[in-house]
């Protein structure tokens, strides 16, 4: 039996994002159908076309759709549609922490780029209803804007999965990183979405160990392991609510998520287990 822990709760209906070959997707949604999940996939998107993880929501019989970035990041800035009314674009500009360039008026055109792509993926999404939106391989950046829409209510919808132990090598490639590094123990993260790039309160970890002679791809494939796992049982604990999230004291002030399952010593055993399997 895997570390999942599911006490039978409603299901969360979740939507997953991808961009490539939907691995994760596709855990979930073995998960999903071993009724291992409390959770149920109700909607996949891409950003582009091409995604794999198109083909295995498609397969899996669940609605997918795409919404093309590219055309939204690329198209002439003057052929773009305005705008929905009441998008304040210099009030997500002060709090959004995605876009680095000093140059304001190219962090506008990007930012308001990026806000008309996600307007159209939140519509996408919205028809299915989603209580959750997981990103999985979903190489995209999100701005307040689809923040603000699905953390109603205060209540944090958005997960993310992330191949290193964060707040270390945050960004595309976190198992390229750890193994560049030497690192003798690497890690994957699944965390809440803020503002920031992977700097959102930390659900779960789990590690796993680089051996002498081991390849990018051997800690890929091992790190990918673990990804499936702490995915599906952050979504379990997220239907159960035995994720709290606390405030912490000042200086930092940042919210740090704590896991109320009386099982979670023996899950994390469990991955670790997994890791030296
Ligand atoms: C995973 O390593 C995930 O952590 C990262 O992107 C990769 C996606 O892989 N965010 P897949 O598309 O799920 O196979």
């Amino acid at each position: 039996m895997e570390g999942v822990s599911m006490k039978g709760d409603r299901a969360l209906r979740v939507a997953v994002l991808v961009s490539g070959g939907g691995t994760n997707l596709q855990a979930l949604l073995d998960r999903q159908a071993a009724g291992t999940l409390a959770a149920e996939i109700v909607v996949v998107a891409a950003d582009r076309s091409d995604a794999f993880g198109l083909v295995r929501a498609e397969r899996a019989g669940v609605p997918a759709h795409v919404v093309d970035y590219a055309h939204y990041l690329k198209s002439p800035f003057d052929e773009l549609p305005p705008l929905p009314s009441g998008v304040d674009l210099e009030a997500l500009d002060a709090r959004q922490r995605i876009l680095e360039t000093t140059d304001r008026a190219r962090r506008l055109e990007r930012l308001k780029r990026l806000v008309l792509a996600e307007e159209a993926l939140i519509n996408a999404l919205e028809e299915y209803r989603p209580d959750v939106v997981c990103l999985a391989g979903f190489m995209r950046l999100v701005s307040p804007h689809f923040i603000k829409h699905f953390n109603r209510e205060g209540r944090r919808r958005i997960l993310n999965i992330h191949p290193a132990l964060l707040p270390a090598f945050p960004g595309q490639h976190g198992y390229e990183d750890t193994f560049a590094y030497g690192c003798k123990w690497g890690g994957i993260t699944v965390h809440f979405v803020d503002e920031g790039e992977d700097t959102g309160p930390i659900i779960a970890q789990a590690v796993y160990p680089l051996w002498p002679g081991d390849s990018v791809d051997d800690v890929r494939r091992r790190g990918l392991e673990l990804e499936y796992l702490v995915y599906a049982q952050c979504l379990n604990w997220l239907a159960a609510g035995e994720i709290r999230l606390e405030k912490d004291e000042e200086p930092s002030g940042r919210l740090r998520a704590m896991i109320t399952d009386p099982r979670y010593r023996t899950i994390l055993e469990e991955w670790a287990a997994k890791a030296f399997s």
